[in-house]
């Protein structure tokens, strides 16, 4: 699958007749919210985990010196945590821009503090874009984050931006906190 996602995104969903859409936002999206939304809600979805494995061409790195930036990976009993934004679907035309590298929308149910929940999407990185690079020893992604920038700054301020976020959020993510560690 091409990195450039925008026309596959516009073609996946049609929101004929909709008034908002649930978004579930696990990266940067919980920390640089550069989009209207109707509501906001902490929320947390089940089966996937957070992973440094999304390699970053366009935002957080180069052709020639990708970074890494998070996606979603499948994973049995796991659950993300990350805010969900109740958006009017012509703020996709926006976002489908913003993660054209390789992110894909998806269904999914998010769950929200209270217990209830809600349908909504969210862009996921597979492995079968070509910006995907993959599991990688904790502190080798570190040194490539550290090593990394692009057109949207440092890759290391994206990294360290979404462990804050998430320490507010109250979520202990292991993987991140890690990666942060041997930055800093
Ligand atoms: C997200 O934040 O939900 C997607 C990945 C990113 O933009 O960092």
């Amino acid at each position: 699958m091409s990195t450039n996602t925008i026309e596959l995104n516009r073609s996946r969903f049609r929101f004929d007749d909709v008034e908002s859409v649930w978004l579930f936002g696990y990266g940067s999206l919980i920390y640089k919210v550069d989009f209207p939304f109707l509501e906001q809600r902490a929320a947390r979805i089940h089966g996937w985990t957070r992973r440094f494995w999304q390699g970053s061409h366009d935002h957080r790195g180069t052709p020639e010196s990708p970074g890494r930036v998070v996606t979603l990976v499948k994973q049995a009993h796991a659950s993300c945590r990350g805010i969900a934004y109740r958006i009017s679907p012509e703020v996709f035309s926006h976002l489908d821009v913003r993660e054209k590298n390789g992110y894909l929308r998806f269904a999914t149910p998010m769950v929200f503090d209270d217990g209830s929940s809600e349908e909504g999407l969210v862009y996921i990185a597979t492995d079968d874009n070509e910006a995907y690079l993959g599991p990688a020893d904790e502190a080798v992604i570190a040194r490539q984050i550290a090593g990394a920038s692009g057109p949207s700054g440092r890759n290391d301020e994206y990294l360290l931006k979404l462990a804050d976020a998430l320490r507010e959020l109250g979520d202990d993510d292991p993987h991140v906190f890690e990666i942060e560690q041997h930055l800093t």
